[in-house]
């Protein structure tokens, strides 16, 4: 295999080398890339593990080309416990974050009346999973509510519901879609464990911005996507099931042959590992692109990660702030690089065209990503810019700058 690490050939112990890390970002020579939270742009071994994967593909085939980089696919599993402080069998690749979701919540055998616990600023489609669980299932959905100050969910509010309903399942995002608002998942957790309740974790906007440590959070199953901070590819992501759950039995209500053995015509086994939660078919190309993006991100190091990116976000919100007839939306003192904000006299989409037209990529959220947010702080829809660690001061300020020309034209 070839050795991709540029950045790091250069510069063995960096700390945020942004000359080198850019150089190993082809994209940024083509745009300013304030989505992140949509979708990173790769690096160049992400890219180069996938080219090559797909090349070895076609030349010797599919099966054989999986057989011939086993030990590059296993490297999935292993970078990712290093990355969440679990051990590979701990992990399953899964194709998106929401696909990782639901078949955690496949597993768990839900009855008439039992309570699913969330916060009100959940990811939309764990909203919709739990409403469809409702109406298929009867379960009971209690938010918790936020706490005043805007810092999220009211932990101590969380679990006093928690001691009251006993519910089957406690579940929170750690970083929402639609807001830079950071919740606290390790708080939340340690109420989890004090009382044995299953709890899932949605960290799929702060996978690869922040350090994570499943133990730490105390969580049982934690979900997320490869693409957005992780700088992986499109159409991965994985599900961290804990020993304690795999102990218990969880198992995805659809198993396959890859997650089960048929051990006799009426019998099958699940396999011990997360492994169960997986299917036979891999896209291998992408799970080595994944594997490829893990390892990246453990050698830049998410400290300095953690330490440059919701900084650099913290000054663009700031400088956006001060832009007459632009309002920014979080609130709170733990702010994630997700800044969002409105803008007076625009429509959502042609403002977000307009910014594509300066080179700047941004997304928009809408009331129905955030039902509950967007109605506290009444708003239809917002602009969402999220840099990188690879992202620079100028470019903020060339953001802001085309932000402050909009304003000034407002239509
Ligand atoms: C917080 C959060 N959770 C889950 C998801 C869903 O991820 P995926 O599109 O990989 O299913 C997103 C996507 O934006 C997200 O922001």
């Amino acid at each position: 295999m070839k050795n991709h690490d540029s950045a790091f050939a250069r510069s063995p112990e960096p700390l945020l080398d942004l000359a080198a890390l850019r150089a190993d970002t082809p994209g940024v020579e083509r745009v300013v890339h304030f989505n992140n939270a949509g979708s990173g742009l790769m690096a160049r071994p992400v890219l180069q593990a996938m080219l090559d994967h797909l090349e070895l593909e076609a030349t010797i085939g599919g099966y054989e080309a999986a057989a011939a980089r086993a030990a590059e696919t296993a490297d999935f599993y292993t970078s990712l416990a290093e990355l969440l402080g679990t051990g590979p069998g701990n992990i399953a690749y899964a194709a998106s974050a929401t696909h990782a979701y639901t078949k955690a919540l496949s597993a768990i055998d839900f009855r008439p009346g039992d309570v699913v616990l969330t916060t009100r600023n959940d990811f939309i489609s764990n909203q919709i999973a739990f409403l469809a669980l409702r109406k298929r299932h009867g379960v009971q959905i209690v938010h918790a509510p936020d706490h005043p100050d805007g810092s999220g969910v009211d932990v101590d509010a969380m679990a006093a519901l928690m001691r009251a309903h006993r519910p089957r399942l406690v579940a929170a995002t750690h970083v929402p879609t639609n807001s830079g608002l950071v919740q606290p998942v390790a708080e939340i957790g340690k109420h989890c464990r004090e009382l044995d309740l299953l709890y899932l974790v949605d960290a799929c906007q702060s996978v690869g911005q922040y350090p994570l440590d499943v133990e730490e959070i105390g969580c049982d199953l934690l979900t997320a996507t490869c693409r957005k901070f992780l700088r992986g590819p499109r159409g991965s992501g994985f599900l961290y099931v804990s020993d304690r759950a795999l102990a218990a039995g969880y198992e995805p209500l659809f198993i396959d042959m890859h997650g089960a053995r048929w051990t006799a015509p009426g019998a099958y086994t699940p396999v011990a590992t997360a492994a169960r939660f997986e299917e036979w078919e891999f896209p291998y190309a992408t799970v080595l692109g994944c594997a490829a993006a893990v390892r990246y991100a453990l050698r830049v190091g998410l400290e300095p990660v953690a330490q440059r990116t919701p900084a650099l976000a913290g000054r663009l919100r700031g400088q956006l702030a001060e832009i007459p007839g632009v309002r920014t939306l979080e609130r709170g003192p733990a702010r994630a690089a997700l800044v969002t904000f409105t803008i007076e006299g625009w429509q959502a989409r042609p403002f977000k065209a307009a910014l594509d037209a300066r080179g700047v990529n941004s997304a928009l959220s809408y009331r129905e990503f955030a039902q509950y947010d967007f109605t506290d702080k009444e708003v239809e829809w917002c602009l969402r810019l999220s840099p990188h660690y690879y992202n620079t001061d100028d470019e903020v300020e060339a953001v802001v700058a085309a932000v402050a020309e909009l304003a000034g034209s407002a239509r």
